[in-house]
């Protein structure tokens, strides 16, 4: 097991060569050591996506820890745990056959102002195999664009549009929605397509499932580029994936990754508790200096 010298704290172990590490030997809902969470959002500013292995968390000791990560974003959409405004939870029980909620590629609530900074899913209770939950990284996808490319994307602004987020969440028959559709349809944000994370200057493509348009662009002339931004962006060496365990609390960059979850676990019971931190409006990127259209990335 490939281990990163990096953290002498808890054991960090890489999952792909893009993005996703596992952490063993964290403790968070009884180390209260401000060091250690701020060594975890060092680990997740570089991985991106963190599965953090043997929790034990109640309702209160969740709340507080991840209340330690900064405050509460915000949810308009989900009902959440009484007494707990920033926690919503996802049961799915074996009897179920309506859909799994997430079961697509998406950032979450991509068009609120700001989009939470980082997404933090406790896993209570999950499958023996299965309910996975897949991720891609959206600075590999920047990445991998030509000079070309991301010089024509760096003129555009994306219009991230909530419309539809509704009926897709209505589908999941255990979730209470907080908010009425018409409202929730009307929905859009505006966001730099190609962003720039402020703490590390990292560069990240903005695309997700609700960019519908781009600004000045109709949503039939922004079409083939969107889908072929989003198609780019799911390319399998961007990727990786979260097998869960009883215990694993994943923590997500949001703004840079996309994600998916895997309705392959008919029969099983899943339970997860979601709650996301507050984030950061999104800062378009200056364009890179070390390139030119004519040739490659430096
Ligand atoms: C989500 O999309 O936020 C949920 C992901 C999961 O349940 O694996």
């Amino acid at each position: 097991m490939a281990r990163d010298p990096a953290y002498q704290r808890f054991d960090v172990i890489p999952l792909t060569g893009a993005l996703g590490a596992e952490i063993r030997g964290a403790d968070l809902a009884n180390d209260r050591d401000p060091a250690l969470v701020a060594e975890v959002r060092r680990a997740l500013d570089q991985y991106l996506v963190l599965a953090i292995r043997g929790q034990k968390f109640d309702v209160q000791r969740y709340h507080e820890a991840a209340r330690r990560f900064g405050p509460f974003s915000g949810n308009p959409v989900h009902v959440p745990l009484d007494g707990y405004d920033d926690i919503v939870k996802f049961v799915r029980e074996p009897s179920d056959t309506d859909n799994v909620i997430g079961d697509h590629w998406h950032m979450d609530l991509a068009w609120m102002d700001p989009p939470p900074g980082i997404v933090m899913l406790y896993g209570e209770s999950v499958p023996p195999y299965g309910g996975d939950t897949c991720f891609t990284s959206l600075v590999q996808a920047y990445k991998a664009l030509s000079p070309g490319m991301k010089e024509m994307l760096q003129r555009l602004t994306g219009i991230h549009s909530a419309r539809g987020v509704y009926s897709i969440n209505a589908k999941s028959k255990r979730l209470g929605l907080s908010i009425d559709q018409e409202k929730l349809d009307a929905v859009e944000k505006e966001h730099p397509v190609i962003c720039l994370q402020p703490n590390t200057g990292r560069r990240y493509l903005l695309v997700n499932s609700v960019l519908t348009r781009f600004k000045g662009m109709t949503e039939a002339e922004s079409k083939p580029i969107v889908d072929y931004l989003f198609h780019h962006a799911l390319r399998s060496e961007f990727q990786c994936r979260v097998r869960w365990e009883d215990g694993t609390l994943t923590m997500w960059n949001n703004p840079l990754v996309m994600h998916s979850a895997i309705d392959d676990y008919r029969g099983f019971r899943r339970v997860t508790y979601r709650t996301t931190v507050e984030g950061w409006a999104q800062i378009a990127a200056p364009p890179e200096t070390n390139h030119s259209v004519t040739g490659q990335a430096a």
